[in-house]
C-alpha cells in the first residue's frame, strides 16, 4: 500500500472523504499521523474540502486607541476580513440583520433545595440518568446492564465513579455506583478517571471477587459532528469575561478602547451583533478578605451602574448576553441564577440576563456559557495541565459532558433535583472565563474559548505568582465559522 492509499484508508476509518488536494496536503504534513491530528482537532467533517483543512489558527491583532488600523498583526496564518483589509461595507452590516437568539437552558428556576441527603441523591440520580442516556447510545456499550444485574463474564455497565485510588501496582481502583448498587473496578489503562464522573465500563466481572477487571472505559464525550456550520449572514459574536468593574485594578483604558472599537462599527466591529460576557461583571464586595482595600467603587449597585453606563450607548443592533460569576451579586453556589430585577433595571438597551451556566443559540449556533468555577479544581486534578491550558480542561468537560465533574471540591453546587451542569446539548461553542487567562482551541469541531479579563494582576494573584492575560476579545464570525482574536 502506498502512502496515498494508507492516508485514504485512515480517513475512511474515521468516515472522512476528502478532496484529492486534501490528501496531498495531508501527505505533505506527515501522512497518517496528520490524519489523527485532524480527527482530534476538527472531528468528522464528512467530506473535507481544501478550505476546511487550511490552517485555521485565530487571527491575533491589536487595535489602536481609536479602533483604527492595526499596530501589529501577529500569528496570522490567514488574514481574511481581519485587520488591514478594508470592509466592503460602508455601514455596519450587523445592523442590517434581525436578531436570532433563543434560550435553550436557563437555570434561574425556582427549585427547592433543602440541602439534605435526599436532595443530593436526586441531583446525582439526575446526572446519572442524563449521562447514561448518552453513554448507552455508544456501540461499545450495547448490552449494558445495571450493576445489580451483572453476571460473571464479559459485562458492560454505567455508573458514577467514586473513591478512585491508585494501587501499589500502578493500576487504578474505583467504585462504580448506579441506583441498583455498587461494584469495585480495577483499571490498568491510561484514561483519566475522576470522582463523580459518569462513565461506562466494559470488562470481565467476577461475582466472587465483587470486581470488574476493566478493559475499556467509555466516556460520554461529544460526537464528531462538525459540518459546514457557516451561516448566510455576515455576523460576529464578541466574547469577553471578568470585567471586574469597581476594582482598582480594573483596566479602564483598555476597556474603553474596546468599547470605542465596538461602537465604531468599523475595522472589524461592523459584523459584531452580539456581545457575550461570561461572568464577574463587577468586582463585588466582600468576596475575599480585605477586598475593600482593592476597591475603587465600594457599593455593588454603583458597580453595576457603572457597567450599565458603559454599555448603554452601544449601537442598538448589538445584543449583550451576560451571566453571573463568583464576584456577582447572586448566590455563589452553582448553578447561579441570572442577575436580579433590581440590577437588571439599571440596564437599558438590548441585554439578556441568563444563569450560570446557560445554553442558547445565536443564528443556529449553540453556545454553552459557563463562568468556569470548576477550572480551579480541574487544574489540580487533570495530570499535566496548567492555567495556560484552560482549553485542555474545557476538552475534559466535553469528554465527560459535565461542566463541573468533581462535586464539592472548589465549586459549591446547589443540590437541585436537576443537574444543570450536565452538557446535554453538544455546543458549537463552549465559553468559560474565571481564571483570567485566555485560551482558544477546537475539540471535535467545538470552539473552546476561555475568555479574557479586564482586570490586571491583583495583590492576591501576585502573591500566588499568577499572571493574568487581560484585554483579549474573541470574535467568532458565524459566516466564516472562524475565530479572530483582538487585543486591546
Ligand atoms: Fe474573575
Amino acid at each position: 500500500m502506498n502512502e496515498r492509499e494508507a492516508v485514504i484508508n485512515e480517513l475512511l476509518k474515521h468516515e472522512i472523504i476528502a478532496e484529492p488536494e486534501v490528501v496531498s496536503y495531508i501527505i505533505e504534513r506527515g501522512g497518517i499521523k496528520y490524519v489523527r491530528e485532524i480527527v482530534e482537532k476538527y472531528g468528522h467533517l464528512g467530506y473535507i474540502t481544501y478550505e476546511d483543512i487550511l490552517p485555521r489558527a485565530p487571527v491575533v491583532s491589536e487595535t489602536t486607541a481609536s479602533g483604527g488600523s492595526a499596530l501589529q498583526v501577529t500569528a496570522v496564518q490567514e488574514i481574511r476580513g481581519g485587520e488591514g483589509e478594508k470592509s466592503s461595507f460602508s455601514k455596519p452590516v450587523a445592523g442590517e440583520y434581525d436578531w436570532d437568539f433563543q434560550v435553550i437552558l436557563d437555570a434561574s428556576v425556582n427549585m427547592k433545595a433543602s440541602g439534605d441527603a435526599d436532595d443530593f441523591r436526586k441531583l446525582f440520580e439526575d446526572r446519572y440518568m442524563r449521562l447514561r442516556n448518552i453513554i448507552t447510545r455508544r456501540v461499545s456499550m450495547r448490552g449494558a446492564r445495571s450493576i445489580a444485574n451483572l453476571k460473571d463474564g464479559e459485562v458492560a455497565t454505567v455508573g458514577i465513579v467514586y473513591e478512585t485510588r491508585p494501587t501499589s501496582t500502578g493500576k487504578l481502583m474505583f467504585e462504580l455506583e448506579d441506583p441498583t448498587g455498587t461494584v469495585r473496578c480495577l483499571y490498568s489503562g491510561s484514561e483519566i478517571v475522576l470522582n463523580d464522573e459518569v462513565i461506562g465500563v466494559r470488562g470481565r466481572y467476577s461475582r466472587s471477587k465483587g470486581l470488574i477487571f476493566v478493559k475499556e472505559i467509555v466516556k460520554p464525550d461529544v460526537p464528531y459532528s462538525r459540518k459546514n456550520r457557516r451561516i448566510e449572514e455576515n455576523i460576529s459574536v464578541a466574547i469577553i469575561s471578568d470585567v471586574h468593574i469597581g476594582s482598582n485594578t480594573f483596566l479602564k483604558e483598555r476597556w474603553e478602547k474596546f468599547l470605542r472599537w465596538l461602537k465604531s462599527g468599523k475595522d472589524g466591529s461592523e459584523t459584531v451583533k452580539y456581545l457575550l460576557i461570561a461572568g464577574d461583571l463587577v468586582d463585588g464586595i466582600g468576596v475575599y478578605p480585605n477586598q475593600e482595600e482593592e476597591l475603587e467603587i465600594h457599593d455593588i449597585f454603583q458597580q453595576y451602574e457603572a457597567l450599565a453606563r458603559y454599555l448603554e450607548d452601544l449601537p442598538d443592533y448589538i445584543m449583550t448576553v451576560m451571566i453571573p460569576g463568583n464576584h456577582d451579586i447572586v448566590r455563589n453556589a452553582e448553578p447561579q441564577p441570572a442577575l436580579p430585577g433590581e440590577i437588571r433595571k439599571l440596564f437599558n438597551g438590548k441585554v439578556e440576563f441568563l444563569s450560570n451556566p446557560a445554553v442558547f443559540s445565536i443564528h443556529g449556533y449553540k453556545f454553552t456559557l459557563y463562568h468556569g468555577g470548576s477550572l480551579n479544581s480541574l487544574v489540580e486534578l487533570i495530570p499535566g495541565v496548567d492555567y495556560d491550558m484552560t482549553d485542555k480542561m474545557m476538552e475534559y468537560m466535553l469528554k465527560v459532558r459535565h461542566l463541573a465533574p468533581v462535586y464539592g471540591d472548589k465549586v459549591p453546587i446547589v443540590p437541585l433535583p436537576r443537574d444543570f451542569l450536565v452538557i446535554e446539548d453538544v455546543p458549537d461553542v463552549l465559553v468559560t472565563g474565571h481564571v483570567h487567562t485566555f485560551a482558544y482551541g477546537i475539540y471535535k469541531g467545538v470552539h473552546l474559548v476561555n475568555a479574557s479579563t479586564w482586570q490586571e494582576q491583583t495583590k492576591y494573584q501576585k502573591m500566588m505568582n499568577f499572571n493574568p492575560d487581560p484585554g483579549k476579545v474573541a470574535i467568532l464570525n458565524l459566516h466564516e465559522d472562524r475565530m479572530y482574536i483582538r487585543e486591546f
